[in-house]
């Protein structure tokens, strides 16, 4: 490392509550020999880091204090003497579910998630195993690729790996926060026809600029499945990315085709739901759970967004001191992703 300092500002969280995270003096970590150590250039948020703030996601896992927040990129500046995949000076991001590679994940996989239970980037620096970070697309800077581990790779997941996305196929996307406009983007640059929903009509604007090739207000039009019917000429879309939970699953299975695809991934409307499994039966819907993903699908992804030159959406880049700010930011809501500039 060129720099000589051992010490390192951190935030930490020290217990439940916003009011309980506090920019630390610490020290910097020592990698291991299989681990790298990195100069953390941004960091961006998710639905849940701030969970893990407020005690709402798995609060008996939350170790304190926490240095939190999953989703990272910079620059290795220490290598273990066992690393082989990366060098000194090599741009990485974090991956979340750290130590799922690839295929079927282990029954375990959520004890190796960074951020939480594992130390965050929410430093100037931070240790990753080899194994738990990829290389960075070279058309992104630190801040827009801070923004993939979870929002992006999710999208990715569920349209490419999971749904095989097809050019022609047509997507439906619910609302305009981080794993949707992703999804925009990503259906958009394969082809696809994208139809998304959303409570604003200037939001809704925003997403036609990025391809959104139909809009539909949920507000002004609740019986938004009915409308996808007949925008798809009462086909149905082939895939749609369930964002909002809660009953609305429903909606999602009215809104799909024969044998299309919702996948289950968000739940800001309730965590569980009144399903209707005759409709889920006749129309053999594919209801996939979704988990983020695997490396090799963010590596997969990552190689498409340099060839479809994909610029994820950031509405707001705050300070390192400014972290509070961010958070509250997000609690609000945004059109794609919130990151956090360290250096
Ligand atoms: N399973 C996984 O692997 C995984 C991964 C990432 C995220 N998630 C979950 O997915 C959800 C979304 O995450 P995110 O990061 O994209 O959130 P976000 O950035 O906070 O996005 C929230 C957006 O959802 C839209 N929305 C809210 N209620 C809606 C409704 N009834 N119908 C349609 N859209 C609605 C709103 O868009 P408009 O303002 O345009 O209306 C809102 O801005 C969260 O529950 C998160 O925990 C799960």
């Amino acid at each position: 490392m060129a720099n000589k300092t051992t010490k390192m500002k951190a935030w930490q969280l020290h217990a439940f509550g916003l009011e309980n995270l506090s920019l630390d003096t610490v020290e910097i970590p020592t990698p291991k020999p299989n681990e790298i150590l990195i100069k953390v250039g941004a960091v961006s948020l998710n639905f849940r880091d701030k969970a893990i703030v407020d005690g709402i996601y798995e609060p008996e896992m939350v170790p304190k204090p926490l240095i939190p927040v999953s989703d990272a990129a910079g620059t290795v500046v220490g290598i273990g003497s066992d690393v082989t995949r990366f060098k000194i000076g090599d741009r990485v991001i974090s991956h979340l579910y750290s130590h799922w590679i690839e295929g079927t994940p282990a029954p375990n996989e959520p004890d190796f998630c960074v951020g939480m239970p594992l130390p965050g980037g929410l430093a100037e620096y931070m240790i990753l195993e080899e194994e738990s970070a990829v290389l960075t697309p070279s058309t992104l800077t630190d801040e827009e690729a801070s923004t993939l581990p979870i929002a992006a790779l999710t999208s990715w997941f569920s349209l490419v790996t999971y749904g095989n996305l097809k050019a022609g196929e047509t997507v439906v996307l619910q609302g305009t926060g981080g794993v949707s406009i992703f999804g925009l983007q990503i259906a958009h640059a394969l082809g696809a026809r994208v139809i998304l929903t959303t409570s604003s009509d200037e939001k809704g604007e925003k997403a036609r600029v990025l391809g959104a090739d139909e809009i539909i207000n949920y507000v002004k039009t609740p019986d938004w499945a009915k409308e996808v019917q007949r925008l798809t000429n009462g086909k149905g879309a082939d895939q749609l990315l369930e964002v909002v939970g809660g009953e609305g699953l429903n909606d999602s299975v009215q809104a799909t085709k024969v044998a299309g695809q919702v996948a289950v991934i968000g739940f800001m409307a309730g965590q569980t739901t009144n399903l209707d499994l005759m409709s889920v039966i006749f129309k053999q819907t594919k209801v996939q759970g979704i988990a983020v993903g695997h490396r090799k699908a963010f590596e997969e992804m990552n190689k498409a967004f340099d060839k479809y030159n994909i610029k994820p959406v950031i509405e707001k880049v705050y300070s390192f001191e400014q972290a509070i700010d961010a958070y509250k930011h997000l609690a609000k809501g945004a059109f794609g992703k919130i990151v956090i500039k360290i250096s």
